[in-house]
């Protein structure tokens, strides 16, 4: 079963996209997708399976700095890039969200895209995916995870350094336009790129957007969404600040990681980002 899959995969023929984006799911593990789909109305929902992906163009990299696999881990699968090409409507739509079954969303814009290669991981260790181990990683793992060949951080915002976007338990993964989805947190007003709320907010798409929504944009993991963490922000900012490096210490069931590395000019940022929210934004839908 998996020499014939490994062999269909490694002389991937004539690939017809249209007829892989099945209008019903077959299995729990399909691969759903939606947003931008070629041909289809925005907001379409498709589903793709397993063995369909093994048919698309594979990669195989040996991985040595993912911190959900051991050292030495080889990895196949499809290029992100290499699926938004194929399902994807346009170049515009170009940034790839990968959504996971506890709402936990990751977005991929197109300069991550660009410098990071990340791919949607079908094999490890040249085991196909039934037969990856049900406890431990391996369990958790399905029904798919994303990974990269190696991450090297491409940018640096005060103490935020571009994080390697390794999410599994994903399940669904959407074509979206950047001007959307980060429109629904970018600030309003014009602020000067080296500001601190634009620090704040290029510091809080990648990191707080996540798990914590605003309006359909966004992850759900979190109960909170962007403006009451506004108003939090806003009403009291020291409280706000001690969240972000120490949830335990604020509430000992917090299930939101810290990050304790984050220096006072970090904090400072992501508060002034979060205090130019208003309730009245959370109305009025921004400008795509
Ligand atoms: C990995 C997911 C995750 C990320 C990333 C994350 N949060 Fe959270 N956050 C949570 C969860 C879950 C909660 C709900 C409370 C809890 O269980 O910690 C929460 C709660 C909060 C709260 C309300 C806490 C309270 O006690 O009222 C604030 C404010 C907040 N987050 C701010 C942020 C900011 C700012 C960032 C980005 C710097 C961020 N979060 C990133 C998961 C996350």
């Amino acid at each position: 079963m998996f020499i014939a899959l490994a062999l269909a995969a490694s002389v991937p023929g004539e690939v017809n996209p249209g007829a892989m984006l099945r209008v019903q799911r077959s299995a729990p593990g399909n691969l759903e997708v939606g947003g931008e789909l070629v041909g289809l109305p925005f907001g379409t929902t498709r589903y793709l399976r397993y063995e369909d992906l093994l048919q698309l163009p594979q990669e195989t990299y040996t991985v040595n700095d993912d911190s959900n696999l051991p050292r030495n881990t080889v990895i196949r699968g499809v290029a992100l890039t290499t699926l938004a090409r194929l399902f994807g409507q346009s170049p515009d739509s170009a940034l790839i969200v990968a959504i996971c079954s506890d709402g936990y969303r990751t977005n991929y814009p197109r300069d991550y895209l660009a410098a990071h290669h990340p791919l949607l991981v079908l094999q490890i260790n040249g085991k196909a995916r039934a037969e990856w181990p049900q406890s431990g990683n391996g369990g958790r793992f399905g029904p798919y995870l994303i990974s990269h060949p190696f991450f090297k951080p491409a940018f640096k915002v005060l103490s935020h350094e571009d994080e390697p976007q390794i999410p599994y338990g994903v399940t669904r993964i959407e074509f979206r336009r950047e001007s959307r989805v980060f429109g629904a947190i970018r600030p309003v007003g014009k602020w000067p790129g080296d500001s601190p709320v634009m620090q704040g907010y290029i510091i809080a798409r990648q990191d707080c957007f996540r798990c914590h929504d605003m309006g359909a944009e966004g992850g759900s993991m979190a109960s909170v969404n962007w403006v009451q963490m506004a108003a939090i922000a806003r009403s009291d900012s020291r409280r706000f600040r001690q969240i972000i490096r120490n949830p335990a210490s604020v509430t000992p069931t917090a299930k939101m990681p810290g990050q304790p590395g984050y220096d006072d000019a970090t904090l400072d940022a992501l508060t002034a980002y979060f205090q130019t929210f208003s309730e009245a934004r959370a109305e009025s839908r921004p400008e795509p």
